[in-house]
């Protein structure tokens, strides 16, 4: 039986088969003997996800002073059904993410064929080839309850037997670089050991030279920039190993425009991208007991944050969504708070604040649902068998990636509330977290399992066309800050919606007037951290009635 993967175009790509591996390392050799005759170092980059099929690109882009391609670049991928699409996509210059960045399909197509510096393989022989290998592989936290991560552990699976592999493949001088966000303390205590243990059982009796420089990668409209230039943190675990990865980041990335920043071991490297990640998830979550206090108390909380960032000591400050979704910040807490015990042996608790952060940051969405409840009840509308569109399924404004987005649990939420979810998303085709929700992200760690109700869900689609989605429905949830969402005309969605609906704004996307028309049309409008619309709702009621729009009697009455 052949095994296939399905690109998210729909292509179906049969997984490679025990003899086309030994055919694919011969092609990898020819190509590479060839490249070395342009004097061209060989990286590889193992895990062509969000970070690696960019980063990819982005070495492979780079040139000398004499605009000469001085780097060959073979991006690694395992051929899982999930993952191995990206394989034959990368090959023919389609880049396996999606995004905002013009410049990220540029960029791939330019190296694979043009520059002809980027191809991409299945077979782990190609580490043999390698000068640098550059580790992209997830290192994942998996948590046991929601809304408390110190109930679970990170699951390093992933990175654990890439660092064999390589360990089982690499030549001696190869220096690997590992970009992974890792629990602090990774790549002396595990890595090292791992490969030095396959480099004794290979008769390798040199050190490995590692060395980790995580990335600050944001998927988004500067996707490409964010990675090449960007400020840099990097450590080796020895001398050798940190001039290397020095010398290899000054040729791969703008340092002269944003130096490199290198300390004196990997455990602070590592540290520095916890930290940095955690103080994120810790302002964010300070907003969110301020963000109810609006809703209760008349405040827009929008408009507070407007008036506090003019102060430049508080520039950063910033409103919190429906949650934090994303890959990085909901997890990178809790692989330092887990390396504390479990890599560092201390039995004593010392993290507070990191662990509420998230744990507010990850149970945030779920009063969306509350909002939506009482809005509807406002007009008249039980929540169960309600039809609620859900604008945005991605973790934050002009990506497709949805992994762990508030939307999420927006959608399980009020499942388990009886309604009946839609959801539009203009850069996502497939939600897997629903389609797939018994295997994905991993078996029996979808968030399906803190919710009652949800296997109908597994049928949820992405709906492409935003008036069909909105047609007949009773609510309206605006959960992400996508560009085809800000300017939306309440005329418009209510004449698309069929009448007057629930809005809820999750992100401060609505201004005053379109609020104020809102409710002149009869709809309900609540928001995260918007307290003021009730005074809105209040001038619209005294002043002017709202338009006739042959709304029924119980729909524009306020039940509360
Ligand atoms: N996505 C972001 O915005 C972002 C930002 C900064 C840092 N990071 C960090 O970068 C790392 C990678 O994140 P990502 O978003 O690219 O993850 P991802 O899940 O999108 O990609 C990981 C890829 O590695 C592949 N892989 C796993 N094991 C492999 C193996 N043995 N051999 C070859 N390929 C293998 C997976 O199939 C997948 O394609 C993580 O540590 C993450 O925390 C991510």
């Amino acid at each position: 039986m052949f095994q296939y993967s399905i690109s998210p175009t729909g292509e179906r790509f049969q997984l490679p088969e025990q003899e086309d591996y030994s055919k694919e390392f011969s092609r990898l050799e020819d190509v590479v003997k060839n490249q070395r005759a342009f004097g061209r170092e060989i990286v590889l980059v193992m895990g062509l996800g969000f970070v690696g099929a960019v980063m990819a690109a982005v070495i492979a882009d780079a040139t000398d002073e004499k605009d000469n391609s001085t780097k060959f670049v073979i991006g690694m991928q395992r051929p899982s059904t999930r993952s191995f699409w990206k394989i034959p996509f990368l090959n023919r210059g389609i880049s396996p993410v999606s995004s905002e960045d013009p410049e990220v399909p540029l960029l791939i197509n330019r190296c694979v064929n043009e520059k002809k510096t980027l191809m991409a393989t299945f077979t782990y022989e190609a580490l043999k080839l390698a000068d640098v290998v550059v580790v992209d592989v997830q290192c994942d936290y998996l948590k046991e309850a929601l809304g408390n991560i110190q109930d679970g552990r990170a699951d390093m699976d992933a990175l654990e037997e890439s660092l064999e592999i390589i360990g089982q493949h690499i030549g001696p001088e190869t220096l690997v670089l590992i970009e992974t966000t890792v629990a602090p303390g990774t790549t002396e205590q595990i890595a090292y050991p791992i490969i030095k243990k396959m480099f004794r059982k290979r008769g390798i009796q040199t050190d490995p030279l590692l060395a980790h420089s995580f990335e600050r990668v944001m998927p988004g409209r500067n996707y490409v920039s964010s990675i090449r230039d960007f400020w840099r943190v990097c450590s080796g675990v020895n001398e050798e190993a940190t001039r290397r990865v020095v010398k290899f980041l000054n040729e791969v990335i703008n340092t002269e425009q944003f130096p490199l920043t290198v300390l004196d071991r990997p455990i602070e490297s590592e540290t520095t991208k916890i930290v940095e990640n955690s103080f994120r998830a810790a302002i964010l979550a300070f907003l969110d007991e301020w963000s109810i206090f609006a809703e209760r108390n008349g405040v827009d909380l929008i408009k507070v944050i407007k008036a506090i960032k003019v102060r430049p000591t508080h520039s950063n400050i910033i409103f919190p969504g429906p949650g934090i979704g994303g890959y990085c910040l909901p997890k990178d807490g809790g692989l330092g708070v887990w390396a504390d015990r479990h890599i560092h042996g201390f039995e004593d608790d010392i993290f507070k604040m990191t662990p509420l952060a998230v744990n507010i940051n990850d149970t945030r969405a779920l009063h969306v649902a509350q909002l939506t409840r009482d809005a509807l009840r406002n007009m008249g509308r039980p929540i169960a068998s309600a039809e609620i569109l859900v604008l945005g399924a991605s973790y934050r404004e002009d990506v497709g990636d949805t992994r762990y987005s508030g939307s999420e649990l927006i959608v399980r939420r009020l499942t388990e509330m009886g309604a009946e979810l839609r959801v539009h998303d203009p850069y996502v085709l497939h939600w897997w977290e629903f389609e797939k929700q018994d295997e994905y992200p991993a078996s029996s760690h979808s968030l399906k399992r803190f919710f009652r109700g949800q296997e109908r869900l597994r049928d949820l689609r992405v709906e492409q066309s935003l008036e069909k989605a909105l047609h007949g429905t009773d609510a309206v949830i605006l959960a992400v800050r996508h560009k085809h969402y800000l300017n939306l005309d309440p005329d418009e969605v209510v004449e698309s919606a069929g009448g007057p609906i629930a809005v809820i704004d999750c992100f401060g996307i609505l201004e005053d007037e379109k609020i104020r028309r809102y409710f002149e049309l009869g709809c309900e409008v609540k928001g995260l951290g918007r307290g003021h619309v009730k005074r809105i709702k209040d001038q619209v009621r005294e002043g002017k009635p709202p338009l006739p729009l042959n709304i029924p009697m119980q729909f524009a009455e306020d039940k509360r």
